[in-house]
């Protein structure tokens, strides 16, 4: 038997007007976390889809040996009958059918050719147990959080017999804690004997788990560590993964605080389906000309509800409060009004609520803007092209051409597409939900820069992040939420990790 469970040799995948993978070679041991790292656009996500034939043999070169034979993948559900599960950047299940549905779909265990549901659900309870996840097998999926979903997956993998284990960013979507289980879980699924390879921007948690990491730069597999020989430390990854060193993680800031420029008062928000649901409760908060304010606090807190009520009530059944923009009161019924009066919200979703994958890099970016680009109604081509380059620039967003469809784009540099929008429409108030979710180290100093430099120009941030330490480095307040209620707000100078944690439960 051979050692490795997975070797790749030379393998080279092009894309029109793009060489994604360039001459990659690495190989997973058995029984070993094997953590991919790499800016946005490394070709991670591709080389997944080379291993785990979603570009069938013949769709790429170079050769890729799975448990020692050449794999012949042609669709991944032929990689999954030969022991290898891949868990996606975004999920991928069935959100209407229930959890043991999900991890038997596919797969089916049948008598006779009938189905025996009873069966399934029993069958679905030690999978459940496994990934500790305590839920009733007959939810249904979109009623969890994405947390839950996530170990809904695994345990479809486990069902599965899985020996190669590849998750894609599992932890992107996690909060502190979720993540952490996570990390747990595929440590003791390691100690069972499950090799796996993760890949992940949160450099902190690919040293917690990993025992080889390969960097990715460009296409190209640039080195592997090997953590138990090597004293591997985050700057050399992030060196192998940009190039160069990176001193500090978060630009300083320079904008001098103005007069409040917005308040918001007992605002109250109730849940668009069950309307006696209050999901905000009583907040209150201002923020100020050249301020940056955070929201924290856990997952399900109502910070992401907050903002979308706020930004032309495009969530809830039904709001009241008051919010005033300039002293003066402000009733937006729709997005639209809210751009109108110069207030952008990056939403955290970038698949449902952000982009529309269909359509080019330019048109994304221009479309919130329409009226802005046009000059007695009619478009002005030359500058919604000249506005979408410079955005590609300053960015960096990487595409071979602004006319590329947004969804052959890598995961961040979507995200980066989401932001340009918001940019292009110049806000005063600027609502940015999880602005660097999936973006690598590099990229989100970039992203900083980019915040620090439009609050030095007068405008006001509101950031809601489920990364405290992005929070600490950022804001000049961070208001805490939690169940829906602000809990208190922290000045820059005196908010801790913990402080703020505490704040949440208090
Ligand atoms: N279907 C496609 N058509 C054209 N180009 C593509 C396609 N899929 C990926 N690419 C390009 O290949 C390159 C690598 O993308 P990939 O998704 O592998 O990056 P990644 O390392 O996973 O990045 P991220 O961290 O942002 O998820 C990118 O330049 C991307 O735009
Ligand atoms: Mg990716």
């Amino acid at each position: 038997m051979s050692e490795h469970i997975l070797e790749v040799e030379h393998v080279t995948k092009e894309f029109p007007g793009v060489r994604a993978l360039d001459d990659v070679s690495f190989s997973v041991r058995r029984g070993e976390v094997h953590c991919l790292c790499g800016e946005n656009g490394a070709g991670k996500s591709t080389l997944v889809g080379v291993i785990s034939g979603i570009y069938a043999k013949g769709e790429y070169d170079g050769t890729v040996l799975f448990k020692g034979e050449q794999a012949q993948f042609r669709s991944i559900r032929d990689s999954e009958k030969q022991g290898l599960t891949v868990i996606h950047q975004e999920l991928a299940l069935s959100p209407y059918l229930s959890i043991y549905e999900n991890i038997f779909m596919g797969h089916r265990r049948h008598r006779f050719g009938i189905i025996r549901w009873d069966d399934l659900l029993i069958a679905s309870r030690p999978f459940l147990k496994r990934v500790g996840l305590d839920e009733n097998p007959e939810t249904i999926v979109s009623k969890m959080g994405v947390g839950k979903q996530q170990l809904v997956e695994i345990a479809r993998a486990l069902s599965k017999q899985t020996e190669l284990l590849i998750l894609d960013e599992p932890t992107s979507s996690l909060n502190d804690d979720e993540s952490e289980k996570l990390l747990q879980l595929i440590l003791e699924l390691k100690k069972e004997g499950m090799s796996c390879i993760m890949i992940s921007h949160k450099l902190n948690e690919v040293l917690e788990v990993a025992d080889s990491i390969t960097v990715l730069r460009d296409g190209r597999s640039i080195c592997t560590y090997d953590t138990h020989t090597q004293q591997v430390t985050k700057a050399m990854i992030i060196k192998g993964m940009v190039g160069r060193d990176l001193t500090s993680m978060y630009p300083e800031k320079t904008a001098s605080i103005g007069p409040t420029v917005c308040t918001v008062r007992d605002w109250t928000v109730y849940h668009p389906e069950y309307h006696q649901m209050k999901v905000v409760d009583q907040a209150s908060f201002d923020v100020r000309k050249g301020e940056i304010i955070a929201f924290c606090g856990p997952m399900g807190a109502g910070r992401t509800e907050l903002m979308m009520s706020l930004f032309g009530k495009s969530y809830g059944s039904s709001c009241s409060g008051e919010m005033t923009l300039h002293g003066k009161k402000l009733e937006l019924r729709s997005p639209h009004e809210a751009i109108e009066r110069g207030i952008g919200y990056v939403s955290e979703d970038r698949k449902e609520l952000g982009l529309i994958l269909i359509q080019t890099v330019r048109d994304n970016i221009s479309n919130s803007s329409l009226r802005k680009l046009s000059r007695l109604g009619v478009m002005d081509t030359y500058r919604e092209i000249s506005e979408a380059e410079k955005y590609r620039e300053s960015l960096k967003i990487k595409t071979p051409t602004i006319m590329q469809l947004v969804r052959n784009l890598s995961g961040g540099n979507q995200q980066k597409v989401v932001l340009s929008r918001c940019l292009l429409a110049d806000p005063e108030i600027f609502i940015v939900d999880e602005p660097t979710r999936g973006i690598d180290v590099g990229a989100k100093y970039e992203i900083y820069t980019i915040l620090n430099q439009l609050a030095s120009e007068g405008k006001s941030i509101i950031m809601v992040t489920s990364e405290l330490p992005e929070a600490l480095g950022m804001a000049d307040r961070i208001y805490v939420m939690n169940e829906g209620r602000i809990k208190g707000v922290l000045d820059r100078q005196e908010a801790t990790q913990e402080q703020i944690m505490h704040m949440a439960l208090s």
